[in-house]
């Protein structure tokens, strides 16, 4: 059997983290990337890590020839489809745009896939797709009800995924429904570097805990929560790379559609977050209290136990350890790649 895996957006964050993973375990990536959100340093990075890279493709996934001319040069066994746009933000001020890089995009690569016989693929969802409203933790059954463009692209997706599936059983699909990735590989090669400005916490803590910038803005501390703050699953992004390889090897045994949260099913606050932030980088982290944003949910915590129970993972990484990590990569890398 072929070891060739097809990486989508395998220079990103969580993709670089996964094809390490990938690597580690003995699979040879093969990564198809863009660089609209990331850099060739993050390839640097992953060789010095394992002492060789991917192959690295540069492309758009939204390109079938480019796709085609993959499939039929590499025996690819299956996919790991990272790309697209996540900003929530930018997604509420440009749906189109979402919809037509993540969902048009997503639709070239499995036209592709079904085109070469390709039928293995994990897709990286978001839990994001949830109704905020749900009990808490969500379960894969919670229901959906996402709130802004990007989740609604992730659904869409998923939606397409269930269609394909429904129809033909030779497909095998793992949806990972990821909760708050952080952290960095412990190496400090790579980590998190947003080419726009991040809306998601860790970054913004790091980047003021190193200098980058002067404060950091807390949006609402009036919730019912606790300290008033709002809370998220925040999960080491080795553990989460770590999961990918356990459902590869899950739908090697398996036929169907699949779907995973990947969380640690603890929540953290925000102000919690930064307690430990100050802890383990000894810096101040001045903060600023602002009016809640719309669209952010008091609470979203993952119910981990299918992921657990059918994958066998369980993440490994600790809250400070996440934070050390994260710091780690800031402090080697004040202003990212460079
Ligand atoms: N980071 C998170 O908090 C989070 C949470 C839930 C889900 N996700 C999803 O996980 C996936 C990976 O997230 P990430 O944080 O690594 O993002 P990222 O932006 O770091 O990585 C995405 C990669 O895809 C590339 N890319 C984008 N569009 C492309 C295209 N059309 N063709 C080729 N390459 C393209 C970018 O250059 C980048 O390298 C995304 O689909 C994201 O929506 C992320």
């Amino acid at each position: 059997m072929s070891n060739y895996v097809l990486v989508t957006g395998g220079a990103g964050y969580i993709g670089s983290h996964s094809v390490v993973a990938l690597i580690e375990a003995g699979y040879n990536p093969i990564v198809l990337d863009n660089f609209s959100n990331s850099s060739k340093e993050s390839i640097s990075g992953i060789e010095k890590i394992c002492g060789a890279g991917p192959v690295v493709i540069e492309g758009d996934v939204g390109n079938s020839s480019l796709l085609m001319n993959i499939f039929s040069s590499y025996n690819v066994n299956s996919v790991l489809h990272f790309s697209g746009l996540k900003s929530v933000e930018e997604s509420t001020a440009e749906p189109l745009k979402y919809y037509s890089e993540n969902v048009g995009s997503s639709l070239s690569l499995l036209r592709a896939m079904q085109e070469a016989k390709v039928q293995k693929l994990i897709f990286s969802s978001s839990a994001t797709v949830y109704n905020p409203e749900s009990q808490l933790p969500y379960t894969e059954k919670s229901p959906t009800k996402p709130i802004n463009p990007y989740g609604q692209t992730k659904l869409c997706i998923e939606q397409i995924l269930h269609g394909l599936a429904d129809v033909n059983p030779k497909w095998r699909i793992g949806i990972l429904r990821y909760f708050n990735p952080v952290g960095a590989h412990p190496s400090g090669h790579i980590g998190e570097d947003p080419k726009q400005q991040p809306n998601n916490l860790m970054p913004l803590i790091m980047q003021t805990a190193v200098g980058r910038r002067e404060k950091l803005l807390i949006y609402g501390d009036d919730y019912d929560t606790p300290d008033g703050t709002c809370i998220r699953d925040y999960i080491h992004v080795s553990d989460l790379a770590r999961g990918h390889l356990s459902a590869l090897r899950y739908l090697d045994k398996h036929e169907g559609l699949h779907i995973w949260n990947l969380g640690t099913g603890k929540g953290t606050s925000v102000q919690e977050l930064i307690k430990k932030a100050r802890e383990v980088t000894g810096a101040e982290i001045k903060t600023e209290i602002r009016p809640k944003r719309s669209g952010d949910s008091p609470e979203a915590v993952a119910d981990p136990k299918k992921a657990k129970d059918e994958l066998l993972w369980h993440p490994e990484y600790s809250i400070g350890n996440m934070c050390a990590d994260h710091w780690n990569w800031q402090r080697q890398n004040p202003d990212g790649y460079q």
